[in-house]
Order: structure tokens, then sequence, then C-alpha cells
């Protein structure tokens, strides 16, 4: 049996009790190493996935095997991975708290007629997901940074948007920033892992 368990944001008060009952009963642990760090008391096989990883290999390994997601599996994440190599009936899927939803409710923003785009290891067309729509959210990486965003935004002639960074999301170092366009142009800062977030008018 494989189960897919969503570990929120990354601070451990996140995450459901049931994602953790799934977690302790795992015979092998799987999971990017920063996530595994997490669970170095759990007493059982553990294997490190990174951009090479061979999953039919980690897959085809015996018993309880649970695979550790960030956030919300299934929003940008590994679930559309593993449903290639693994049948549905055998497969669980626990949910967790988006970094998104994370975001959101730090700015006390409502979800609804959000629009959610993926610049993490993938391009989308931004610019027109923010032309039509007031409200976005980014998954950002080393490429698509902040400061990227901003200036996509500026040359699209964009610059009334605010643009919200919250970094390392329920992190002791947790921080949320707000920016004009132009502010975070000239803001040096280099951000920690974070979602960007624009929105349009008194939002
Ligand atoms: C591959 S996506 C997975 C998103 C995940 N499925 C979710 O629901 O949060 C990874 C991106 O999520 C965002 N992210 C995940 N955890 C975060 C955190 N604790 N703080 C800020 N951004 C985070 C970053 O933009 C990161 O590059």
């Amino acid at each position: 049996m494989v189960t897919i368990v969503g570990i929120g944001p990354g601070n451990k008060k996140f995450i459901t009790p049931y994602a953790l009952e799934k977690i302790k009963k795992a015979d092998v642990l799987v999971g990017g190493r920063r996530h595994l760090k997490e669970f170095e008391d759990v007493n059982c096989e553990k294997s490190v996935i990174n951009a090479s990883t061979d999953y039919q290999h980690i897959l085809n390994k015996k018993g309880n095997i649970v695979i550790l997601a960030s956030g919300e599996p299934s929003l940008y994440g590994i679930t559309e991975v593993i449903l290639e190599y693994v049948d549905e009936s055998q497969l669980e899927i626990v949910p967790g708290i988006s970094s998104i939803q994370y975001m959101c409710a730090k700015l006390k923003m409502t979800m609804n007629d959000l629009t959610v785009v993926s610049l993490h290891g993938r391009s989308e067309d931004l610019v027109k997901k923010v032309k039509e729509n007031k409200k976005v959210v980014i998954f950002t990486d080393k490429a698509h940074t902040p400061q990227f965003i901003a200036a996509l935004l500026k040359k699209a002639n964009l610059q009334d948007r605010k643009i919200h960074v919250g970094e390392n999301l329920s992190y002791d170092n947790e921080r949320i920033y707000s920016f004009t366009v132009e502010e975070l142009l000239n803001c040096s800062k280099k951000f920690d892992l974070n979602v960007v977030v624009i929105t349009c008018g008194n939002i």
C-alpha cells in the first residue's frame, strides 16, 4: 500500500493527527531531505527523493510506503508523479494544509476567486492570469523569484498591483512582506522558500 501524506507548510504543528498516525505506521518513509529530517524519531527505512529518483524502485519495496509531501500533495505536488506508477486502488492520499492556505490565513484574505499559478520548475502565462484575476497566488522557485515576478508586472504595465511575499511559512524564521511593484524591484533581498500573492485594489 502506498500513502501520500500532506505534512503542511513545514512546522509540525500543522500536520493533522491522521497524517501523523500514517507516518508512525510506515515501513518505508519517503521524502525530501528537509521533510525526512522532521521525522528522524520514526524507526523505519528512510528513502530520500531528489530530481533523479527512481520511483519505481522505491515503490517496489515491501510494506507500508509513506511518501511525505509538502503542503497539500495534490496541489502542484507529488500526487501527479505517483499516479503514473501506482494504481489508484493501491493509493491513499492524506490531504495537508497548503502553503497557499497558510499564506491566505496570514493575510486575512479569503480564498474565494483565488487563482493559483505554479512557476516551480514550470512556466505559465502569469501576466495573463494577473490581468484576468484580482487575486493570484504563485509557487516560486530559485529562478522565478519575487523580483522576477515584479519585473514581469512592470513590463506588462501592471504597477498598480500589490505583491505579498510569504517566506519560510510556519517556521520560526517566517516573514510576511508587502510591496509595491517598484519597491520589490528595488529590494536586493534574496528570499528563502516563498510564495507570492498578487492583489489588485483593496483586497
Ligand atoms: C512543488 S510546490 C509544492 C506546494 C505544496 N503542494 C503546497 O501545497 O504548499 C513547492 C513550492 O511551495 C511553496 N512552499 C512550500 N512550503 C513553503 C513554506 N513553508 N513557505 C513558503 N513557501 C512554501 C514554495 O513556493 C515552493 O517552491
